[in-house]
């Protein structure tokens, strides 16, 4: 196991992040020992967590690849970015379309110090980071605008971050219409959430058991996550398990491993 990364003014270390514990099941080092316990001890319960964050960040790839060369999306808004790992969205992004531009926002303190990692952009391109919450659109739009031009389409990407908003702590819908809503005709909506539609019922009842006495996370069935695409068109297939949706390898992981949902919609 590899020493702790520094701890910056800011990071409690005493509480686990989501971020830090995603880290973990990549196979990261950006993770403290209260993660690891808590990414332990999900993995008691869910033992394929590691599958799900793998499967996870090959969707990721995929759905950047398909917005910028087949959608012709230039612009991304990529809300919980994560920590910085291989194939981030601008480095896809760019990889195709060079003058691509990327706002990337996290609320973890931990992402800000990785930030100089994901502001690599390409001469063409622009890249920019903001410390904000998901739960405050209004804040992240003001801030997005200094980068990309809401003139032109952008992609809102919402990977594995929404299941982190319950319905307890805020008005998940509303915040995505809102970040919607500033979008022009032509944009994106990508989203990626955590499921217990494949699971087996007993883990399913821990998971939503374990979801309800954290207050962390909330599991959404495919009907709840058709409501975040209201009025939109869903690219083929529609809401799939995340490994399902325009795979390109053969050797694919059971749904009940992944038990996460995926779907990309187009703005009006
Ligand atoms: C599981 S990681 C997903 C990272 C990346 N999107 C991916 O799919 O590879 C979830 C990220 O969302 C961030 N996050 C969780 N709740 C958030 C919130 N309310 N506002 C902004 N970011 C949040 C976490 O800090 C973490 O970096």
């Amino acid at each position: 196991m590899s020493p702790d990364p520094p701890v910056f003014a800011g990071i409690d270390t005493t509480v686990p992040h989501s971020a830090r514990r995603y880290n973990y099941w990549l196979g990261g080092k950006d993770h403290f020992a209260v993660d690891r316990e808590s990414g332990e001890q999900m993995a008691a319960v869910f033992p394929t967590a590691r599958v799900w964050a793998v499967q996870n960040r090959a969707y990721l790839r995929r759905v950047v690849t398909y917005l910028a060369r087949e959608a012709g999306i230039r612009q991304f808004l990529d809300v919980g970015t994560g920590l910085p790992t291989a194939d981030n969205t601008h480095e896809v992004a760019q990889r195709i379309a060079p003058e691509s531009r990327v706002v990337y926002v996290d609320n973890d303190p931990l992402v800000m110090t990785h930030a100089r990692a994901l502001l690599t952009s390409t001469r063409q391109g622009l890249t920019s980071y903001l410390e904000a919450d998901l739960r405050n659109p209004a804040v992240i739009l003001e801030q997005a605008r200094e980068t990309l031009d809401f003139s032109q389409p952008v992609a809102l990407m919402l990977i594995a971050v929404l299941h982190f908003v319950p319905d307890a702590k805020a008005d998940s819908y509303a915040v995505v219409r809102t970040l919607v809503e500033a979008l022009p005709a032509g944009s994106y909506l990508a989203i990626s959430h955590g499921s217990a539609d494949y699971l087996p019922a007993p883990t399913a009842a821990t998971l939503e058991a374990m979801a309800r006495a954290g207050g962390e996370f909330q599991l959404r069935s495919a009907s709840e996550l058709a409501r975040y695409f209201d009025g939109m068109s869903l690219v083929d297939p529609g809401i799939a398990v995340i490994s399902e949706w325009r795979p390109l390898d053969d050797d694919r992981p059971d749904p009940a491993d992944v038990a996460c949902l995926g779907a990309v919609a187009r703005v009006g």
